[in-house]
């Protein structure tokens, strides 16, 4: 399998790997500065009053902490949680059964909550709204119905495309947190940050460099160390200065945008296999074997945030800034207005 930096699928390795360097508590996590004022307030202001929190909704790209922070969510309440997801929940049962065993005031995070089942959201609106659970018990003509009362929980939901969230769920959301790519400066704390914990020696230009290349990304920034860092082990004495990140990003195809091969490819075919044409999101994905649910979610948002692609009625084009940045003829503006 070829070792990707942008990935969807992830081994052990990485899942350990990504737990060992998650922040614990509120001060531990680096930027989003606003998401993280805005929470130390409703925490504070909920644990004064002994109650449950509002119901938080984390929204952004994949990668930029939205699994860490509802951890740290349920550590400064000093709550319990649960773990679950949208897919995982497959019948209104398994959600009264997650819900029915919940302990006061814990959190329920709840990733992935815009691939819900209708039946399963059902269920949600009163559990969030009234802390009840209607169930209907039998079938036919001597079904009934049964209110179950529950304990106050917090419901932390996540997603990487809050516009698939239905109004009526997004409405009984108290707080609702967007999370924006990471400036350079954050992701060099963060990058800093892992180095200290994973005990790697990297001084100030080998940081930003790794920062710079990170696609605003915590995710990657921690991905590109850990290469990195292999790659000073092998081709230096293990210590990361600019120009062994320098080197070692090149040989990982990480360019100075932090574009990779396949975010490279997308620009290419939609600039010289389609001519700079609008290209619908199916036949693009098609066209460089990848499945448009991840080129929307996970390369798009970072293209169209540099301004390297944009979104027209008929399609996707790329722009003349990321000509630019190839090195290729723009194949002209006629053909995109
Ligand atoms: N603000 C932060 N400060 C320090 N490290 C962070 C921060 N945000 C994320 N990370 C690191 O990035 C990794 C990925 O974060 P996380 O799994 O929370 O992302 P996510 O938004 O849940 O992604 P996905 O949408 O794919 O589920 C974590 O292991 C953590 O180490
Ligand atoms: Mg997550």
């Amino acid at each position: 399998m070829e070792d990707r930096i942008i990935t969807t699928s992830f081994t052990e390795e990485d899942i350990d790997y990504e737990r060992t360097l998650r922040p614990k508590r509120l001060d531990e996590f680096i930027g989003q500065r606003w998401v993280k004022e805005s929470l130390d307030l409703f925490i504070s202001a909920t644990k004064g009053r002994d109650e449950a929190l509002d119901h938080v909704l984390l929204s952004g790209p994949p990668g930029l902490g939205k699994t860490t922070l509802a951890g740290i969510i349920a550590n400064e309440l000093g709550v319990g949680i649960k773990v679950t997801s949208g897919p995982a929940i497959e019948r209104a049962g398994d959600l009264a059964a997650i819900l029915t065993n919940l302990q006061l005031n814990d959190v329920l995070f709840i990733d992935e909550i815009h691939r819900l089942h209708r039946q399963v959201e059902e269920i949600l609106y009163p559990a969030m709204e009234d802390f009840e659970l209607d169930i209907i018990i039998g079938k036919g003509p001597s079904a009934r119905s049964l209110r179950l009362e529950l304990p106050r929980f917090t419901l932390v939901g996540a997603t990487t495309r809050q516009g698939l969230i239905t109004s009526p769920l997004r409405d009984r959301f108290g707080v609702t947190c967007r999370f924006d790519y990471y400036n350079e400066e954050e992701l060099d704390s963060i990058i800093k940050r892992s180095a200290m914990i994973l005990g790697v020696a990297v001084d100030d230009g080998g940081s930003l460099e790794i920062a710079r290349r990170s696609r605003g990304t915590p995710r990657i920034a921690n991905r590109l160390l850990k290469r990195v860092r292999d790659y000073a082990q092998i081709k230096g004495d293990g210590h990361i200065a600019k120009d062994i990140a320098d080197k070692a990003l090149a040989f990982l195809e990480v360019d100075s945008f932090g574009l990779d091969r396949l975010d490279r490819q997308i620009l290419h075919t939609l600039l010289k296999k389609f001519g700079g044409m609008p290209v619908g999101l199916n036949t693009l994905a098609l066209a460089i074997g990848e499945e448009p649910e991840t080129l929307e979610d996970v390369y798009e948002p970072y293209l169209l945030q540099l301004g390297f692609i944009q979104r027209t009625p008929r399609g996707r084009v790329a722009t003349e800034r990321a000509c630019t940045h190839l090195g290729i003829d723009y194949p002209g503006g006629d053909k995109l207005s």
